[in-house]
């Protein structure tokens, strides 16, 4: 068993916990839930090492449990899989699984490469990941390099299995396969904790959940003894309404968006789509099918072989994601926030402000109005309940959640007629998630923006969509043409969706 005692630890200007106590059993999948900046990745880094506590103990079977570091915590048998992917983009997949485990030839010290190939392979083979050991690391999706750490964690073969938002980038059959595989781990009397903001995965998989408040725990439950909306009020610490969208019509006479034919090799064959005015039209896919390559071929962020896009009937030629944005108003939210689309090391102030600066930004004097600035920069953290010390932090110190949030403000700020969002909502709490349904939902309805939304969360592009393209194999292999919103429809397109992949 492991049991943390009165743990605290504080950041400037934030107090992440405030004497948390927590009894962890094996034999149990113990989930642990709350908003953005709760705390959370806190304390699973306390546990797994990197952070010491400023006070509180821990224990394992009574033992006390200090560490000095998170290869200290791996010494001990305790691993974690991280909410930002720390893998090394330029070495390969089997150096980024066996990192902690090189094996050498003997006494000479030399590494057997052959070996470690094989024993990653194995662990790839676990997850069901069709890589190739020796491929370079920077060349996986998100998805993928999601599913080598956990691969990674799994091959420590550790007593205490840390996973914070495991699931967050994975599509739904990648997290069928995990719960399988934790399911199975937990027979072998291993404690694992597991950090999500998809409660339907807490009721799938977990037997405990402790939900966390601004640094404070707010209760520990078995998952039989709550529902759903007994977990969101303990996070958020009132009822939260789950707004269910009508159907709207929309004019398919209104083209705005035409691609044909967008070819580039292992990226997307062939592919053509319409976009209508004032529509959210869905991409579906499991990871790597295509959805994000396709986007990154009509923005311009990537090349294409052959192939054409109209825009409002006209032949467009997107030479770059400046072109995209600034002469054709079209904007991509990026999935790849970490990587792609935050300036980590400038504050909050600079990261919203990015896209508006063409808009503010005086034609003549070309200075920018640094007060507008200001200003759109609060509101949005007020509007997305960002927690963070002001807009003068820097971006780097929100916790993993509330970085997501500032990316999705920064495009907020962009006023584009078309708007590609890339997985909205990964890591996002319930309540921002709502807020980000309702805006995207607006933005169609409303202010008449034709929105694409790449997602392989089902209920969301169920819940949003009007049409759905699905993707496999990087290629579109079918479209539902109408998605209804009644009750029942969740049912009706999650099959229709399945049939594809049957
Ligand atoms: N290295 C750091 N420096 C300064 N502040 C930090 C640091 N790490 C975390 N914080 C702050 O501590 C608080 C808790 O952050 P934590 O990352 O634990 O939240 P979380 O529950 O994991 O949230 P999320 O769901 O967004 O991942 C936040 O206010 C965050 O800004
Ligand atoms: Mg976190």
């Amino acid at each position: 068993m492991l049991k943390i005692n009165n743990i605290s630890k504080a950041f400037p200007g934030v107090k992440a916990l405030d004497d948390v106590s927590v009894e962890f059993e094996k034999d149990e999948i113990h989930a642990l839930l709350g908003e953005n900046g709760a705390g959370k990745s806190t304390l699973m880094k306390i546990i797994g090492g990197v952070y010491k506590p400023d006070e509180g103990k821990m224990f394992i079977n009574d033992n006390e449990l200090v560490l000095s570091s998170y290869i200290d915590a791996l010494s001990k048998d305790i691993s974690m899989v991280n909410q930002e992917l720390q893998v090394l983009s330029s070495s390969s997949v089997a150096e980024n699984i066996m990192l902690d485990k090189m094996i050498t030839f003997g006494r000479t010290g030399i590494l057997n490469w052959n070996k470690i190939n094989k024993i990653a392979e194995k662990y790839l083979d676990m997850v069901g990941l069709d890589i190739p050991p020796t491929k370079p690391i920077g060349e996986l999706s998100v998805a993928q390099k999601q599913m080598v750490e956990i691969s990674k964690a799994l091959a420590s073969n550790s007593k205490i299995l840390l996973l914070d938002e495991p699931t967050s980038s994975i599509s739904e059959s990648e997290v069928e396969k995990l719960f399988r595989i934790l399911k199975g781990l937990k027979e072998t009397g291993i404690i694992i904790l597991f950090v999500t903001h998809k409660l339907e995965e807490v009721f799938k998989i977990c037997d405990k959940v402790t939900v966390l408040r601004d640094g404070k725990k707010i209760g520990t439950k078995s998952i039989t003894e709550v529902n759903k909306q007994d977990l969101v009020k303990m996070m958020i610490g009132r009822e939260e309404k789950i707004e269910s969208y009508v159907n709207k019509s929309v004019d398919r006479g209104n083209v705005v968006l035409e691609v044909k034919n967008m070819h580039k090799k292992h990226k997307s064959e062939n592919a053509s789509f319409k976009l209508y005015k004032a529509e959210v039209l869905g991409f579906y896919g499991l990871v790597g099918a295509g959805r994000t390559e396709l986007a990154r071929l009509v923005i311009g962020e990537d090349k294409k072989q052959s192939g054409d896009v109209f825009l409002n009937g006209k032949k467009i030629n997107v030479k770059s994601i400046s072109d995209s944005l600034y002469k054709y108003r079209i904007g991509y939210v990026t999935e790849n926030r970490k990587e792609e689309g935050l300036l980590l090391n400038s504050t909050l102030l600079t990261n919203i402000g990015i896209t508006i600066w063409p808009k503010i930004a005086s034609k003549i004097l070309r200075f920018i109005n640094g007060a507008k600035e200001r200003k759109h920069a609060q509101n949005m953290v007020k509007k997305l309940d960002i927690r963070t010390t002001g807009i003068n932090q820097l971006v780097q110190k929100l916790s993993g959640g509330n970085q997501q949030k500032v990316s999705i403000a920064k495009w907020l700020g962009a006023d584009c007629d078309i708007i590609i969002f890339d997985e909205p909502t990964i890591g996002v709490d319930v309540g921002a998630k709502e807020y980000i349904h309702n805006l995207i939902y607006n933005l169609a309805r409303i202010d008449q923006k034709s929105i694409i939304l790449i997602s392989s969360d089902m209920p969301e592009i169920i819940k949003l969509t009007n049409r759905i393209y699905v993707f496999r194999d990087k290629k579109i292999i079918g479209e539902i043409k109408e998605v209804s919103k009644d009750s029942d429809s969740y049912d009706i397109v999650s099959k229709e969706l399945g049939n594809y992949y049957a």
